[in-house]
């Protein structure tokens, strides 16, 4: 639902009721979010970026305005899942075929062909392609430029660096990262983290990031 905030009208002739979409975090990020709104919503809807401790009103709508899933989580638990509302740039392509969960957000350029499946609360960055019978987990975090290749998998929580390419049908394991650029040829390891071409075997990620 999209949110109102009680606003006196100028003209004195009563009060009218003025929509919040709310960003909250204002980093790096939230500068695309906010732009994933724009022609989008009606006169009386602001947009606007706080801080992510600012306390919203009860009936504003919500979106993130940072990437990292610790965050995110902390939002979600003050918040509830329900305030959140999704963002997808009027950019981005999402395929009528594609079915994606609740708050994700599609920034500027990228691509969601067909049959694509996402669970809630991904974020797929700035001109990233996932191409037909992608399946990508809770959480995901999808870098600017990574390609996921027809059929492949992105579990919860996993991150695919900038410029990163997963191969058709291949598995990146769930809270596994993969560096920017790397090329994934086989199935990724949940937790693991890989990079270069073809992705290799870095170390594995800590419970810290
Ligand atoms: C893969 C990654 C997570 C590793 O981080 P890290 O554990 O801190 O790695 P380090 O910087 O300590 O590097 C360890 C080694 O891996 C190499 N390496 C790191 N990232 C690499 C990458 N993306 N491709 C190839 N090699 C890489 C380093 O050169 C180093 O090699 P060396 O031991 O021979 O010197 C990180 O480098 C990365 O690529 N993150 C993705 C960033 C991104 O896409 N952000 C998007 C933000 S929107």
């Amino acid at each position: 639902m999209v949110a109102q905030t009680a606003v006196e009208d100028a003209t004195g002739s009563g009060v009218h009721r003025m929509r919040r979409i709310v960003i909250l975090g204002n980093g790096g990020h939230s500068a695309g979010v906010a732009e994933c709104f724009i022609g989008k919503v009606q006169p009386n809807t602001e947009v606007i970026i706080v801080p992510w401790d600012f306390m919203p009103e009860p009936d504003d709508a919500l979106t993130f305005g940072m990437g990292p899933t610790p965050h995110k989580k902390k939002l979600l638990e003050l918040h509830g899942q329900e305030r959140f509302c999704s963002a997808i740039h009027p950019s981005a392509t999402v395929s009528r075929r594609a079915v994606c969960g609740s708050a994700i957000q599609i920034m500027a350029g990228a691509i969601i062909q067909a049959k694509v499946w996402t669970g809630k609360n991904v974020l797929i960055n700035t001109g990233a392609i996932v191409e037909h019978d992608c399946d990508v987990g809770d959480f995901a975090f999808i870098a600017p430029g990574a390609v996921l290749l027809g059929k492949a998998i992105v579990e919860e929580n996993a991150f695919v660096g900038g410029n990163a390419t997963v191969l058709p049908g291949r598995t990146v394991g769930k809270d596994a990262i993969v560096g920017a650029g790397a090329v994934v040829t086989n199935d990724i390891q949940p937790r693991e983290i890989v990079a270069g071409v073809p992705a290799r075997h870095l170390r594995w990620r800590r419970d810290d990031e």
